[in-house]
């Protein structure tokens, strides 16, 4: 029954539907990630604008991280308590150029640890590398699929179902961070949407350019996975609490 003036029907007020949608099927506090391998957080901005809060883990450093952040070793890190971890070990030991150079061996393979450490958690995890690297099954991101002006393909094998169909690549017309004349951090920071993370400094600098800034993921990348994985814990969530909701409303 509504007692006030309402411009709607009976049936479509609040009271003919029950209590507000939210109460049965959002969650009771905010979804935790943890960004693992955070630098100065590409992943996890979008994390954040998928609706995580956000805290991240980074063996240098990282005083542009725009959350909260603890320096340590990724491999070392207490999951427990966390909705999702997100993982982007580092890509030096499988890109092209460390290959051409003969100096993989140099540089520690952690994806295979990580994906240990992440199966025996057994929560929701998202990791994310270079073409090339040991990830298995993974979906390949680029930043065309988002109407970025910047191709950099990202690969992501995750302990759920990722999304398969992603419009292809459409290279027209991009910014290319890494060939030809007139590039500059700033034209890379407005391609790929990472305009906190400054041009100097970081963990590790290359031409000039922070390496920060060319380690950055798209945030567009993981603000879509993301939003894939809390669809997924909401509708876990729906399932467990749907039931005492109802015999809420019969009270
Ligand atoms: C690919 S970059 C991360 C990029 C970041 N996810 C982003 O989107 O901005 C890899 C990061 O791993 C960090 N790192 C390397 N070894 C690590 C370890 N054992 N534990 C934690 N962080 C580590 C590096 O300092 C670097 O910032
Ligand atoms: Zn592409």
């Amino acid at each position: 029954m509504t007692n006030g003036v309402t411009m709607l029907d009976d049936a479509n007020t609040a009271e003919a539907v029950g209590p507000p949608l939210e109460r049965e099927v959002m969650p009771r506090r905010a979804w935790r990630c943890l960004d693992l391998f955070c630098g100065a957080g590409g992943a996890g901005m979008g994390l954040h604008r998928a609706g995580f809060q956000v805290a991240g883990v980074d063996i240098n450093p990282q005083p542009h991280y725009p959350f909260t952040f603890r320096q340590g070793d990724a491999l070392d890190a207490d999951l427990s308590g966390f909705d999702l971890v997100w993982a982007s070990p580092p890509c030096q030991a499988y890109t092209e150029m460390q290959r051409m150079h003969k100096n993989s061996a140099a540089h520690k393979d952690l994806v295979a640890p990580m994906r240990a450490k992440l199966q025996a958690w057994g929560g929701l995890w998202i990791m994310e590398n270079v073409a090339g690297s040991p990830l298995r099954e993974s979906l390949m991101l680029c930043g065309s699929m988002f109407g970025l002006r910047i191709a950099k393909h990202r690969f992501f094998e995750a302990s759920f179902e990722l999304p398969m169909l992603m419009p292809p690549c459409d290279h027209r017309d991009l910014y290319d961070p890494w060939h030809g004349a007139g590039r500059t951090a700033d034209k890379l920071r407005e391609a790929q949407g990472t305009p906190w993370i400054p041009h100097q400094g970081g963990a590790s600098r290359r031409r000039g350019i922070t390496g920060d800034t060319f380690n950055a993921i798209p945030p567009a990348y993981s603000e879509f996975l993301g939003r894939h994985a809390i669809a997924l814990l909401a509708r876990h969530n729906v399932e467990v609490t749907c039931p005492q909701g109802r015999e809420e409303n019969h009270e």
